[in-house]
């Protein structure tokens, strides 16, 4: 078990890991090639989170490593922090707080620290699976028209850009995915939309979010995650006012995260038993049920 609150350094990893058959591992631990051949004994490797793009599933999948991972007991919980970036940033929530915090409580007039209105909005969401769906399920609540689009169907991303107030992003982080909302992309949104990111942070480029939100291509962003993360306090997107970030916590309930332990649990020890685990990110792993020894 790794003490540090800091993830271990790679070198480190590898050191701790060389005799280990399974690995609990967190979304900050890189699980590459290297790392897997480092660990002969290696028959799983169980994400306490429900991305695994930190894990080369490819090269587990070849070794015959199975890749658990937390799907489903985190959905609901992930949704409701996307809701609440949508809300916080349309109405200029922390913001509002910051000004009563310095003392600057403004003075009660109709123009004044106006937002936009979340209800009756046109939300867009990218990536319809668990929970883009169950984002889409509180939109309905607020009377919003939810467009998406996904793999499998829906409207053809620009489309979706270009109609939507709110724009929220719930695809995994893959090669196609990397850099998805780019320049084009922000600059088809409305002026008066809000980006929200809970899923990760390489699906925007950083660099042109920062100017479309310092030039006005769009009116803010709520993100859960950066590219980089850790965001530095220095970094211009913290120059921003129009900008509302939370640390990477979309699944961090007190009953989210007992379950996504339990379920990362579940799945080391069924693969350990040399059976499949429950919630698998590699299924078509031919699981080696024991390894040669080293
Ligand atoms: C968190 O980001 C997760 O993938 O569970
Ligand atoms: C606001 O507080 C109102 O009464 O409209």
């Amino acid at each position: 078990m790794w003490p540090d609150r800091r993830p271990p350094p790679p070198a480190e990893l590898r050191a701790a890991a060389r005799e280990a058959d399974g690995l609990l591992c967190l979304l900050s631990d890189s699980v590459d090639a290297d790392l897997m051949d480092a660990c002969p004994r290696l028959v799983a490797i169980s994400v306490y989170a429900v991305g695994t793009d930190n894990v080369d599933l490819a090269a587990a999948t070849e070794r015959g490593i199975q890749v658990g991972h937390t799907p489903d007991v985190l959905t609901e919980t992930t949704a409701d922090l996307a809701f609440a970036l949508m809300l916080a940033v349309a109405r200029r929530v922390v913001e509002g707080d910051g000004l009563v915090r310095r003392g600057e409580w403004p003075p009660w007039e109709p123009s004044a620290f106006l937002g936009e209105d979340v209800n009756g909005a046109t939300l867009g969401i990218v990536g319809m699976g668990r929970i883009g769906s169950a984002l889409a399920r509180r939109a309905e609540g607020f009377a919003m028209e939810v467009l998406h689009s996904a793999r499998s169907g829906g409207l053809p991303l620009a489309e979706l850009l270009e109609r939507s107030d709110f724009v929220s992003l719930h695809v995994p982080l893959t090669p196609e995915t990397r850099a998805l909302i780019g320049e084009d992309e922000l600059r088809r949104m409305k002026g008066t939309a809000v980006l929200v990111n809970t899923a990760r942070g390489e699906i925007v480029d950083t660099a042109a979010l920062v100017r479309a939100l310092g030039e006005g291509w769009i009116a803010g962003a709520g993100l859960d995650v950066t590219d980089p993360e850790p965001l530095s306090a220095d970094h211009p997107l913290l120059d921003l006012p129009n900008v509302v970030v939370t640390p990477h916590v979309g699944s961090a309930t007190r009953r989210t995260r007992e379950g996504m332990a339990d379920l990362a649990v579940d799945n080391l020890l069924a693969a350990l038993r040399g059976e499949r685990m429950p919630r698998l990110a590699n299924p078509d792993v031919t699981p080696s049920a024991t390894r040669p020894a080293p």
